[in-house]
């Protein structure tokens, strides 16, 4: 998918939080951010995924060149935009099989029975080493911080989307955990090359292992700074507040 965000400035509950943000991911391209605590990351993809409560004041969000800023959440949903949260919510009282069934139901363009659904379902738990019976348990109740997230790229690979937000994924994932999510997701990649990801995240870990060919970092609701992966490990090494590009160590674009 190609995504595009023009000058986009948000409020939320009436502060500023992201201020001219500028983006372009193009089709099977894979963007990470990086930024303190509390710059608008997870803000963003809220915004990219069309919660009402961040309010767009200025520019755009568009897929393929047309605006997508007033569709809902379920119609961005059905173009292929899909958010991993960074913090999975739970729903008392219905089983997980159910709550990805009904969206599924919603968003997808394929149709599926009952019995193949399920069969599908239980086929990728395997693959990402999950416990089955946690499909069959009410949505997330319980589910410890790791098995949310593996929930949640559960129903990213029934879903198939062709823009994928990754949230922090990895904070919560063991290590195994981490590797067994990103080959899942790799592998998905390499069946869907148009599909696009950006990834937020604070470690390079993750990125090691979805290899994003560009880094930005993100300070005071916008980029300050754009590079390849060399970006994600300056910042591991100096922090957000070195000027370290007067190193000379730094390939920006
Ligand atoms: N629904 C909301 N109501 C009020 N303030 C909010 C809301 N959502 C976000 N904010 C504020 O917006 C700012 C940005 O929050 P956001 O969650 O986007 O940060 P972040 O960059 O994802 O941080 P972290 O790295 O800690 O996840 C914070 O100051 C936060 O308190
Ligand atoms: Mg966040």
């Amino acid at each position: 998918m190609n995504l595009e965000l023009e000058n986009l400035s948000v409020k939320v509950d009436n502060k500023d939080i992201l201020k001219d943000f500028n983006l372009k991911i193009k089709p099977g391209e894979i963007h990470a951010i990086m930024g303190p605590n509390g710059v608008g990351k997870s803000t963003l993809s809220k915004v990219i995924m069309g919660y009402p409560d961040y309010k767009i004041v200025k520019g755009d969000i568009k897929v393929d060149n047309k605006s997508i800023k007033e569709l809902e959440i379920t119609k961005r949903a059905k173009l292929g935009i899909f958010l991993v949260y960074q913090n999975p919510v739970s729903i008392e009282g219905v089983r997980s099989s159910e709550v990805l069934k009904s969206s599924y139901d919603a968003v997808s363009n394929e149709k599926k029975s009952l019995y193949e659904f399920i069969t599908n379902i239980e086929d990728i738990s395997v693959e990402l080493n999950m416990n089955k019976d946690m499909l069959h348990r009410e949505f997330n109740v319980g589910f410890s911080g790791g098995e949310r997230k593996k929930n949640e790229i559960l129903w990213l690979l029934m879903l198939k989307p062709k823009f994928i937000i990754l949230d922090e994924l990895d904070s919560g994932l063991d290590v195994d955990s981490l590797k067994v999510v990103t080959e899942a997701l790799n592998k998905y990649l390499e069946e869907n090359k148009e599909t696009s990801v950006l990834i937020i995240t604070h470690y390079t870990r993750i990125l090691d292992y979805l290899k994003p060919k560009y880094v930005h970092m993100v300070k005071d609701g916008t980029i300050i700074k754009s590079g390849d992966f060399s970006l994600a490990k300056l910042i591991e090494k100096y922090g957000y507040n070195q000027s370290f590009d007067i190193k000379g160590d730094l390939t920006c674009e």
